[in-house]
């Protein structure tokens, strides 16, 4: 250790201590912390009296419940949370006010809307988004910015519309400066989505953009990987497991045109997959 010039006074000492990382004051006698927390673990256990032999042989009364798969819905989950509010509604209008009146996420204080849907809830195809951008917020209502034109556009060249179509998203509140909602505030609206699509129960769902993919999906991947192949959305509220298929989100095909020609191919997906439905 460097040697402290004796005309240094104690502020100067204090700081090089500082700069130097120390932040803990010691004493001047060096002291064994392990034999320390040794005798402390040892008197605590001489302390507990040692269960009684009958406890001991009894079974637990609960087996431990396997993990709830993402979005998982409980009418048994603590009162107030998603999955509770979720379980509980029996069709979209409940959901609605449901989602309009919880509180357990921080987003929807400085949203100035619940962007719940739009479209028709009876149609055989369902998008879903990531979250409402400005514009979406003001209104109210799904891609009704910029990247709603584009999906307009898209759904338009595979004959579909608003009108047999229904739009929602992930996360119903908009992110402060348009951010991407985070790990956490899609875990918590996921009760909410599931049981939107278990509520519409349509035969194809599509995925618009990375977020939506892996939400629903519960994958890890990035939307390169997970685009343009059909996987399975399933959940006990649902009849038959859906098929859904994930696509560039509008925004970024609208800032990459070259990903466009990706996404032509997975919407004649989608468009075969609704044919081969109807006949
Ligand atoms: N982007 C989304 O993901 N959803 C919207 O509603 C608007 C923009």
């Amino acid at each position: 250790m460097t040697a402290i010039s004796a005309d240094l006074n104690p502020y100067d000492i204090l700081r090089w201590y500082l700069e130097s990382g120390v932040d803990e004051t010691m004493g001047e006698e060096p002291l064994d912390r392990y034999a320390t927390t040794r005798r402390a673990l040892e008197s605590r256990a001489a302390a507990v009296p040692p269960p009684a032999p009958q406890a001991q042989r009894q079974p637990r009364p609960h087996a431990e419940p396997m993990a709830a798969p993402p979005g998982a819905l409980s009418a048994s989950a603590l009162p107030g949370t998603a999955a509770h509010l979720a379980a509980g509604c029996a069709d979209l209008q409940a959901l609605r006010h449901a989602m309009e009146g919880f509180e357990g996420l921080q987003l929807k204080q400085a949203a100035s809307s619940t962007v719940f849907g739009d479209g028709n809830p009876e149609s055989a195809v369902m998008c879903i988004g990531e979250a409402p951008g400005q514009e979406e917020d003001r209104r109210g209502l799904p891609f009704v910015g910029p990247s709603g034109k584009l999906l307009d556009r898209m759904l338009g060249s595979i004959g579909l519309d608003r009108s047999t179509c229904y739009i929602t998203n992930v996360v119903p509140w908009r992110p402060p400066a348009n951010r991407k909602p985070t790990p956490d505030e899609v875990a918590v609206c996921m009760p909410f989505l599931t049981r939107h699509i278990e509520l519409v129960d349509p035969q194809v769902l599509i995925l618009l953009g990375g977020a939506s993919a892996a939400a629903v999906l519960a994958k890890a991947d990035g939307i390169n990987r997970l685009r343009g192949r059909w996987f399975e959305f399933n959940s006990p509220g649902l009849p038959r497991p859906i098929p859904a298929l994930a696509t560039f989100h509008p925004a970024y095909l609208l800032r990459t045109p070259e990903a466009k020609r990706d996404a032509w191919r997975d919407l004649l997906m989608i468009r075969r997959r609704m044919d081969a439905v109807r006949h």
